[in-house]
C-alpha cells in the first residue's frame, strides 16, 4: 500500500475471537482500558478494532449508524476516548450487501462509508467478504482502497477474503495486510467442521514468505492466546509461530480478565521484537523432520530468529546448523533464549535443545 502505514506488521485487539456478535461500548472501552493498564500498549500493541456487529442501519442519507442500543454514545464518542488513550481505532465492514452476521455492508456506499469513517476517527478498517457473490476480488478491495484514500484520512486497510483469491498475488498495492486462510479456530489442528488450527494455517503460510513485506503483510487470521482452547506450550508456539512469519498480532482475547500467564505471552517484548523487526521479512520452514521442525526470520543486522517446533507428543532434541541458516559453518553466534530471556552460551556450527510436546524453544543468533 502506498498510504505508508503498517511498514511493521500491525499490533493491536480485535473484538471478534472473544466476543463474537456479543459487544457493545463498555467492552470496547474496557477493552482499551486494559490494553493500557496490563502492559499491552507499552509493548507496543495500538489499534483498537471493532468486529462485527457494531452497525445499526443506514439513515435517509444513506448515512450508516451505530446499533443504537449497543453503542448509544456513537462511534465517534468511542473513537475519542480510545484516542485519548494514546491508542488508535479500527472499525470492520463488508464488501458485499451485508456482513458475515447480516449487518449492512458497504457494496455500493463505499465512499460515504470511507468518508464516514474518516469523519468518525477511523485509523484501520478490516474489510470482509460475505455476501459478495461473482463481485471480482481484486476490484472490489480497490474500490474501498480508492475510497479510503479519497476520505484524506490515515486508514490501515485490512483485506479480510480469507485467501480466496490469492489477495498475496495482487493485495500489495491494494491493502496493508490480507487474511490468506478461513478463520482461525482456538485448537492445536484441525478437527470435524473446524479446519483451521493453530498448525494447519501455520501450514499454509509456508511459500507465502515472499509476499509480505513493509506495509503489505500476510495475515494468518487473529491470536487466540487466552481463550482456553490450547495450552500454555500451545499458546507459547502460537505467538512465537506469528511473530516469525511477521504476522499481525491482534490479540483476541478478554483483555480485561486475562491471567498472568496469558498476559506474559502477549507481551513477551523479545519475541514482539521478532514480529516487528525493521526488515519486514516474513520468516518461514528451513528443515522438517517428522514433527521437528525449525522456522527462520532474517533481521535486520544480520541475525536470524530462530524457532525449534516440536509437533509431537514427547519431548524432542531439535538442533539447527548455522549452514542451514546461510551462514559460514564455523562462525561462533550468540544465542539469546527469547522465553527464558537468558544468553546462552557462544555456539559454533550449530544449536540444539530439548523442546518440549507442542512447544517451541525460541532464540535469536546474531553474530
Ligand atoms: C469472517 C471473518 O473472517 C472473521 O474474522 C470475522 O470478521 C467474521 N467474519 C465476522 O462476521
Amino acid at each position: 500500500q502506498s498510504n505508508g502505514l503498517a511498514l511493521t506488521p500491525p499490533m493491536g485487539w480485535n473484538s471478534w475471537n472473544k466476543f463474537g456478535c456479543d459487544i457493545n461500548e463498555s467492552v470496547i472501552r474496557a477493552a482499551a482500558d486494559a490494553m493500557v493498564s496490563s502492559g499491552m500498549k507499552g509493548a507496543g500493541y495500538q489499534y483498537v478494532v471493532i468486529d462485527d456487529c457494531w452497525h445499526g442501519e443506514r439513515d435517509l442519507n444513506g448515512d450508516i449508524q451505530a446499533d443504537p442500543k449497543r453503542f448509544p454514545s456513537g462511534i465517534k464518542a468511542l473513537a475519542d476516548y480510545i484516542h485519548g488513550k494514546g491508542l488508535k481505532f479500527g472499525i470492520y465492514s463488508d464488501a458485499g450487501k451485508k456482513t458475515c452476521a447480516g449487518r449492512p455492508g458497504s457494496r455500493g456506499y463505499e465512499y460515504q462509508d470511507a468518508r464516514q469513517y474518516a469523519a468518525w476517527g477511523v485509523d484501520y478498517l478490516k474489510y470482509d467478504w460475505c455476501s459478495t457473490y461473482s463481485q471480482d476480488a481484486k476490484s472490489t478491495y480497490e474500490t474501498m482502497s480508492d475510497a479510503l484514500r479519497a476520505s484524506g484520512r490515515p486508514i490501515v486497510f485490512s483485506l479480510c477474503e480469507w485467501g480466496q483469491n490469492k489477495p498475496w498475488l495482487w493485495g500489495e498495492t491494494i491493502g496493508n495486510l490480507w487474511r490468506m486462510s478461513g478463520d482461525i479456530y482456538d485448537g492445536w489442528e484441525s478437527r470435524e467442521g473446524r479446519e483451521n488450527g493453530m498448525t494447519n494455517i501455520l501450514d499454509m503460510q509456508q511459500g507465502l514468505e515472499g509476499y509480505a513485506g513493509p506495509g503489505h503483510w500476510n495475515d494468518p487470521d487473529m491470536l487466540e492466546v487466552g481463550n482456553g482452547g490450547m495450552t500454555f506450550e500451545e499458546y507459547k508456539s502460537h505467538f512465537s509461530l506469528w511473530a516469525v512469519l511477521a504476522a499481525p498480532l491482534m490479540a483476541g482475547n478478554d483483555l480485561a480478565r486475562m491471567s498472568e500467564e496469558t498476559k506474559s505471552i502477549l507481551t513477551n517484548k523479545e519475541i514482539i521484537a521478532v514480529d516487528q523487526d525493521a526488515l519486514g521479512v516474513q520468516g518461514h520452514r528451513i528443515a522438517k523432520n517428522g514433527d521437528d521442525e525449525v522456522w527462520a526470520k532474517p533481521l535486520q543486522g544480520g541475525g536470524r530468529a530462530i524457532v525449534l517446533f516440536n509437533r509431537g507428543k514427547e519431548t524432542h532434541k531439535i538442533g539447527v546448523t548455522w549452514e542451514t541458516l546461510g551462514y559460514p559453518a564455523a562462525l561462533g553466534l550468540s544465542v539469546r533464549d527469547l522465553w527464558s530471556h537468558k544468553n546462552l552460551s557462544k555456539a559454533k556450527g550449530s544449536f540444539a535443545a530439548d523442546v518440549p510436546p507442542h512447544g517451541v524453544v525460541m532464540i535469536r543468533v546474531e553474530a
